[in-house]
């Protein structure tokens, strides 16, 4: 990937990230009078699991339908495995399986016969082909069961085997997992794994926000056609944390507004402000202010690559609920009567309230997770067993919390 020849290896700043398989930049559309995607920009990079989160209404379909080439965008472009959708909308096609949501089968034939009409569609050479989707899928044993008797969960997953009949690199699934069971759902979850340890780049939304987040290995949410954050869960909460602890310091910019060519996956715009660059100063007002989550944070894996549109309307593009960022409640269970550790804790530095519910201590606190590791130890040196701390929420729900307004269009 690299171009160097041989000798040391460049520095981290200078290695190359592989070419993203999707790459959206600046999409906008609008059915009449309604701004559906707004300037929406961002990368998904070879072999992740991409979940394209948002309520019912926010553009997910839009979006998905025009990287599926059957919506021609008003502005901004598409690529998928570096091929234009507008420009080559076949060879597209030819390298994504696309499942809509709502997709119905055909239901008066059987699982095999379903799977060889599409093989025969896609002009899939061989039939062997049928044989390990069947397996991949894990559908097989039925594989003459008649469609129609097949539970919600199972006619997912032969939709599923359908769009991998003819072996495409991507796979864009929408909504995969609204409407199923528990157990269906897990079965897909380890479906989608399996796919991506076969090499398969999978973007997939959901309006459920936990629906599939613990296969995802980066996300974007997207709120009233607008991106407001995309990339690794990981890096994005490492970056909201540092904005959390910029902030306490006074220095975090209050705003979540962008500057155009603030992210690297703007490159042809102004200069990127790269991993290295300094953290702006991002005044209030100031128009050059950065988008914290970007700035703020370690130097991006495969993100950030999304920019929170600044609204020209104004405050809209606020950062929602700076006030609340730091307050946070974590559960502490502990040996014993949880009394002695409530007592040990309330009026602590940082602490806002404590809690007793169900046998254990729930701690409110002001700060990020230097103040639980505090927190335990201060009980731990007085002599209290802590057995179990548990943040109130995971990563995934703080993130989507932090940057959403709630709003659906
Ligand atoms: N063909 C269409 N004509 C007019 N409005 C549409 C059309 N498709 C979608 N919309 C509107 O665009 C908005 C976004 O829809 P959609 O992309 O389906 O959102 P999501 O998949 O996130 O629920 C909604 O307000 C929806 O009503
Ligand atoms: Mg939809």
């Amino acid at each position: 990937m690299s171009a160097a020849s041989g000798g040391a290896p460049p520095p981290a700043a200078q290695i190359e990230r592989p070419a993203p398989t999707i790459r959206v930049r600046h999409l906008s559309h609008r059915f009449g009078s309604l701004d559906v995607l707004r300037d929406v920009t961002f990368d998904v990079g070879p072999g992740e699991i991409f979940g394209f989160i948002g309520p019912n209404g926010a553009g997910k379909t839009t979006t998905i339908r025009v990287m599926a080439t059957l919506l021609e965008p008003m502005a901004g472009r598409v690529e998928i495995d570096g091929v234009d959708v507008t420009i080559d909308p076949a060879a597209v096609r030819r390298s994504i399986g696309y499942m809509p949501d709502h997709a119905g089968v055909y239901d008066r034939i059987t699982v095999r016969e379903y799977l060889e009409f599409f093989a025969d569609a896609f002009r899939v050479p061989s039939l062997d082909v049928v044989d390990a989707v069947l397996e991949l899928t894990d559908l097989g044993k039925i594989q003459d069961r008649i469609v129609a008797t097949m539970s919600k969960g199972m006619k997912q997953r032969l939709q599923l085997g359908r769009i991998l009949l003819h072996d495409p690199k991507v796979l864009i699934l929408d909504e995969p997992a609204s409407d199923l069971d528990p157990r269906a759902r897990i079965e897909i979850r380890d479906l989608l794994l399996e796919l991506r340890s076969l090499g398969k780049t999978t973007f997939l939304s959901s309006h459920i926000l936990t629906e599939l987040s613990d296969v995802c290995t980066s996300i974007g949410i997207l709120e009233k056609g607008r991106l407001v954050v995309a990339g690794p869960i990981g890096e994005i909460a490492a970056r909201l944390e540092a904005l959390r602890g910029a902030q306490a310091h006074g220095h975090a910019p209050p705003r979540y507004a962008a500057a155009p060519g603030a992210y690297p996956a703007q490159a042809h715009h102004a200069p990127p402000v790269g991993p290295g660059a300094p953290t702006p100063p991002g005044a209030p007002g100031d128009p050059a202010a950065v988008d914290p989550l970007q700035a703020a944070g370690p130097p991006p894996g495969y993100g950030p690559h999304a920019r929170p549109a600044a609204d020209p309307a104004g405050p809209a593009a606020g950062y929602p609920g700076m006030s609340q960022l730091s307050r946070r409640k974590v559960k502490v269970r502990v040996l014993g009567d949880p009394e002695g550790a409530a007592f040990l804790l309330r009026g602590g530095p940082g602490i806002t309230d404590i809690e007793i519910v169900a046998g254990a201590v729930h701690v409110g606190y002001m700060g990020n997770d230097v103040k639980i590791a505090e927190i335990v130890q201060h009980l731990v040196q007085r002599g209290i067993g802590v057995i179990g701390v548990e943040p109130e929420r995971n990563e995934l729900e703080r993130i989507f919390l932090e940057v959403t307004q709630g709003e659906v269009q």
